[in-house]
C-alpha cells in the first residue's frame, strides 16, 4: 500500500519506518526539518520517500495522522483535499502542555477529526501504545502471542485496511467498534502513558487482552 505519514515525529517516524520495512510505499511529511524527512526515508529503505503533506496525501491509500492536537488544522490544510481518503489517527486531543485531554466524555479527538474532514474515512489506531515499544513489537512479530492493539471507526473497508497495517507492525488488532468508542480509547491511552512513563519498568510497554473460556458448569 501507499501510505502517507502526516507528522514524522516519534510516532509517525517509527510507524512509517516499520510500515516501509513491512513492504509498504511510505511518504514521510510534516517535519520542521526537510533533512530529517530525507533521513527517515533513507533509513526506512524500500520505496520510502520524503515530501510535503500534499505530496504524501496524493495517491495515498491510507494516511497516518501523527501530530500534536494543536497542529491538526495546520497539517490538514497543507495536505489538501482528503475526500475519500482513509485517515488513521494516533493523535490524542491533548492541551499544549500535554497534561489534559481537551476533548473527552461526550466526544473524542477522533470524532472531532472526522468532523473536520467530513468526507475522509477516519480510523483511530496506534495511539494506545508508547512509541518506545513499536520497534520491539515489530521485532517480535513472529511470536505466537502478540500484544493487542485496539482500533475503531465507522467505515468497514477503512477499518479492514487499518487492521492489516496493525498486523504488519506486529500487533493483534482488536476491533473496538464505531468511531465513538474513541471516547473510551483515548482516556485509556493516558493510563498506558501513566504506566509507561511513571511506572516501574520503562516505556517499552504494550498490552494484551485475553478472553477466558468459561467451563460449561460455570457458564450462566
Ligand atoms: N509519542 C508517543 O509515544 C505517543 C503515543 C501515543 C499517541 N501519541 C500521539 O501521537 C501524536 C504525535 O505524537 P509524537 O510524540 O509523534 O509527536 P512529535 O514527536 O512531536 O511529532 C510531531 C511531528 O509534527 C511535526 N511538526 C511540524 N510542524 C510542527 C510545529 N510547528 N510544531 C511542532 N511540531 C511540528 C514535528 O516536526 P519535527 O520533526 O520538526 O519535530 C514532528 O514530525 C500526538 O497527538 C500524541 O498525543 C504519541
Amino acid at each position: 500500500m501507499r501510505i502517507g505519514i502526516l507528522g514524522s515525529g516519534l510516532m509517525g517516524g517509527k510507524l512509517g519506518t516499520l510500515l516501509a520495512r513491512a513492504g509498504h510505499e511510505v511518504a514521510f511529511s510534516y517535519s520542521r526539518s526537510r533533512q530529517k524527512l530525507k533521513r527517515l526515508a533513507r533509513q526506512a529503505g524500500g520505496k520510502a520517500r520524503a515530501g510535503t503533506p500534499r505530496e504524501a496525501a496524493e495517491n495515498a491509500d491510507a494516511l497516518l495522522l501523527a501530530v500534536h492536537w494543536l497542529k491538526t488544522d495546520d497539517v490538514l490544510s497543507q495536505a489538501g483535499n482528503l475526500s475519500g481518503k482513509v485517515v488513521i489517527t494516533c493523535s490524542l486531543p491533548m492541551n499544549a502542555e500535554n497534561t489534559e485531554l481537551v476533548v473527552a466524555h461526550t466526544s473524542s479527538g477522533a470524532e472531532e477529526l472526522a468532523r473536520r474532514v467530513p468526507r475522509a474515512r477516519v480510523v483511530s489506531a496506534f495511539g494506545t501504545v508508547p512509541s518506545e515499544v513499536l520497534f520491539a513489537v515489530f521485532a517480535a512479530r513472529r511470536r505466537k502471542a502478540r500484544p493487542s492493539l485496539v482500533y475503531c471507526g465507522d467505515d468497514l473497508a477503512a477499518k479492514k485496511m487499518a487492521a492489516g497495517l496493525i498486523r504488519d507492525v506486529g500487533f493483534d488488532p482488536v476491533d473496538a467498534g464505531p468511531l465513538r468508542t474513541a471516547r473510551y480509547i483515548e482516556p485509556f491511552t493516558l493510563l498506558v502513558a501513566q504506566l509507561a512513563y511513571e511506572g516501574e519498568g520503562g516505556p517499552e510497554l504494550a498490552y494484551q487482552f485475553e478472553r477466558l473460556a468459561k467451563s460449561k458448569s460455570l457458564r450462566r
